[in-house]
């Protein structure tokens, strides 16, 4: 019988004090008319904070980047009424109990031309390159390249004011910052391109800029190897290429590295260490020193990205996540449907009642509340 303890041992980044190990994944909505976030959004996180979710990482929101988004619902993080829904948000979540950081959001070039909050904006992207490789605009200067970076900054300004416990740089699934890591959307030849360390610039740029604006809140990147159009593309394909990316993220003075893979059970290089080997996030712990936070299919039995397909998920046992807590191959859990679907899961975990633990029903996506 698996041990469910080390779940609920607190944990503390910085000064930030969570009482569990157990996170929300970042998850978009779509349900913020015209960018701002409504009473609904806050009543919504504050379930899940009333019902035992340590640490609330916020669906992507926008930095101030007209042509940030694909979707006029994907909430903002700027404007003076979008930062009140917001500050609605952290206000409810804190009456409860719980802490929260925004998830910073940029699409780049996934964002299809045309569409989002303004439909007339470009797309940004390090060389103007699709994620097919298709090149569709100019490639940005580095004066540029640097107010996207203070974007960021100023967003992650907000959310110190707003109150917010920390804050999440999206860096992962080939959006904005995952371009600059990744050679297919990166073919820049100055300071932010080429070798895997200057891929890795723009995000140590964007994190040491909100360093300098939030001070001691805790900075958190989310990263991953895979991307939506490719999930078996790699940004680093030996520990030897991963140290060197990740060793400027740590340089830069990030907290904690929020390691995206679709399931947590999976060996990041079982060549060296077998399959049931470290996997993303605890390669990310042992390379960096790093904490870390890990995520994927926990409580269910296939990945996420059928959701999007309509499917449905089979609640399933997640001892493997917490056998590999329990040894310190990470610090957290981020859990994504299954809080989507049921937003006592935690407290469900915490108390036992594992019987009570729903499978993910494919219409969670679009009735969740
Ligand atoms: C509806 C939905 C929306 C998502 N939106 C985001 C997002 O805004 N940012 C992000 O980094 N990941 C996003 N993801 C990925 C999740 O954070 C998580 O990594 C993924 O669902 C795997 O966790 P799970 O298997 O526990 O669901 C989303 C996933 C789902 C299902």
């Amino acid at each position: 019988m698996t041990d469910f303890s080390p779940l609920f041992q607190p944990f503390k980044l910085r000064g930030m004090e969570v009482k569990n190990r157990i996170a929300m994944a970042p998850m978009t909505r779509g349900r913020s008319p015209g960018g701002i976030p409504t009473p609904e959004n806050a009543a919504y996180y504050r379930r899940r904070a009333e019902n035992e979710v340590g640490l609330i990482l916020s669906e992507g929101t926008l930095i101030r980047r007209r042509g940030a988004a694909d979707n006029p619902n994907y909430p903002l993080f700027w404007s003076e009424e979008a930062l009140a829904g917001w500050k609605r948000t952290i206000d409810e979540v804190h009456a409860a109990g719980g802490k929260m950081g925004p998830q910073l959001w940029h699409l780049g070039m996934s964002r299809k031309p045309g569409t989002g909050h303004f439909p007339d904006a470009p797309s940004d992207g390090p060389s103007g390159i699709t994620l097919t490789g298709k090149k569709i605009g100019e490639e940005p200067s580095e004066a540029e390249v640097l107010d996207w970076a203070q974007a960021y900054a100023d967003a992650a300004a907000d959310a110190k004011r707003l109150g917010f416990d920390c804050i999440e740089l999206h860096g992962a699934h080939a959006y904005l910052i995952d371009e600059f890591f990744w050679e297919v959307t990166n073919q820049r030849t100055d300071r932010f391109g080429g070798t895997i360390e200057k891929r890795a610039e723009f995000a140590a740029e964007c994190i040491r800029r909100c360093r300098v604006a939030v001070g001691d809140l805790p900075i958190i990147i989310r990263i991953s190897q895979w991307k939506s159009t490719d999930y078996n593309a790699r940004v680093a394909t030996t520990p030897q290429e991963m140290e060197r990316w990740l060793k400027v993220l740590v340089d830069a003075g990030v907290d904690m590295i929020h390691c995206s893979q679709r399931r947590i059970w999976e060996a990041e290089f079982p060549e060296i260490d077998g399959e049931k080997g470290l996997n993303f996030a605890g390669w990310t712990k042992k390379l960096t020193g790093l904490p870390t936070m890990s995520v994927g299919s926990v409580g269910l039995t296939t990945e996420f990205t059928g959701a999007f397909r309509g499917e449905g998920s089979k609640a399933g046992n997640f001892d493997n996540a917490i056998e590999r807590l329990a040894k310190g191959e990470y610090d957290m859990v981020a859990v994504g449907r299954a809080i989507l679907q049921d937003p006592e899961w935690a407290k469900k975990v915490k108390a036992g009642d594992f019987h009570e633990l729903m499978d993910y029903d494919a219409k969670a996506i679009s009735n969740y509340f």
